[in-house]
């Protein structure tokens, strides 16, 4: 089924799979796009605050996380209404929302500015565009008309060069080297490529009628929970993450006690560190464990030169993977109505 174009079509109506062959084109674009801003305000910042969610929380995740590797200033993502007392003069806020208009993302940049932040949007437009660009903030406008969730590349991308033209961190070099990573990729994970021959579609099979618990270290946490999020949205299927090395600390412990998980769930390590590293290791002793436990770890090798290229690497691997899985379950990747359904619901219980 995975390789009959025909039924591919059939489950996937709006052709996300269309788009997610884009990434790369999406990572060199918005990239572009980020670095020609011309900001109003250049800092210097004293700390970095990300609002976001959902799909557009994932580009600040990877944001996030590039920055705080590199850039000696602090950084923090938050998926809340309320920004954190810390966040005012001398703070940028980052308000990441494709569509500009959910509210969690616009409280919270609200918030800070009223205590004196500056507000960098990445955006397709939508209120936090108007509000940002009337309140003396800086936009950078991702192209409009797609999900959020499929626009990562523009969204991780576009805030990366943009905070490049604030004076805060240098990313040029490496988006280029992510962009040719995913392009050598694509040809290996697509839909022309053969079940036999594609990691994603076997990880699909491997996940079919399973729950996924996807655990990654370092870098690759922001891949591991990008791809427990694209099943949920994607094959409306249950999945769960965590990170390496806290699930050491905890929910490994449940593996061991009871075989009925063995059955239930698969769990996917992503690996990307070196061996000998104390990540590395932490890596393959998970596999390692899960093994013994008498499970069947599915290992997701992230490759490529840089931490940003590994993580987009697991990142494409679990996309085109989730993509898949919705095939196999009959469920077109697009459509979200449940989040429609809980936006509608909320207007109502708002009302009282
Ligand atoms: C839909 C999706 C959602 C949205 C979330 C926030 O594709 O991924 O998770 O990202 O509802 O909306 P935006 O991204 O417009 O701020």
């Amino acid at each position: 089924m995975l390789d009959d174009p025909a039924a591919l079509r059939a489950v996937d109506r709006s052709d996300m799979l269309h788009v997610l062959a884009s990434l790369p084109e999406q990572v060199r674009q918005s990239a572009q796009a980020g670095a020609r801003l011309q900001p109003r305000n250049r800092g210097p910042f004293k700390a970095v605050l990300f609002a976001a969610m959902g799909g557009s929380a994932m580009g600040a995740d990877v944001a996030a996380d590039w920055l705080a590797r590199r850039a000696p200033l602090p950084c923090a993502v938050t998926r809340e209404y309320d920004a954190p007392a810390w966040a005012g003069a001398g703070t940028l806020v980052v308000a990441v929302s494709y569509s500009g208009n959910t509210e969690e993302t616009l409280a919270c940049a609200r918030a800070a500015k009223q205590r004196g932040a500056h507000v960098l949007a990445v955006t397709s437009g939508g209120e936090l565009a108007t509000w940002a660009e009337a309140t003396g903030g800086d936009v950078v406008r991702v192209p409009a008309g797609l999900q959020p969730r499929a626009a990562l590349g523009h969204l991780a991308f576009a805030t990366l060069g943009a905070l490049e033209a604030m004076g805060v961190g240098t990313v040029a070099k490496d988006a280029e080297g992510v962009a040719a990573h995913l392009e050598r990729l694509r040809a290996q994970l697509g839909p022309e490529s053969k079940e036999a021959q594609n990691p994603s579609k076997q990880l699909a099979r491997a996940l079919h009628r399973k729950v996924a618990f996807v655990y990654g270290a370092g870098p690759l946490a922001v891949a591991a929970r990008r791809f427990a999020t694209q099943v949920n949205e994607n094959a409306k299927d249950l999945a769960h993450w965590g990170p390496i090395p806290e699930v050491h600390h905890n929910e490994l412990s449940a593996w061991f006690a009871d075989p009925r998980f063995r059955d239930l769930a698969v769990p996917v390590v992503l690996q990307g560190e070196a061996a000998g590293t104390p990540l590395g290791a932490r890596e393959r002793a998970t596999v390692a464990l899960m093994k013994e436990a008498g499970g069947k770890p599915w290992v997701l090798e992230a490759k490529g030169d840089t931490a940003l290229a590994r993580t987009f690497h697991a990142i494409y691997v679990g996309d085109y993977a989730s993509l898949y899985l919705a095939v196999l379950l009959g469920r077109d990747p697009t459509p979200v109505d449940a989040i429609v359904k809980l936006k509608q619901r909320m207007a109502e219980f708002r009302r009282g």
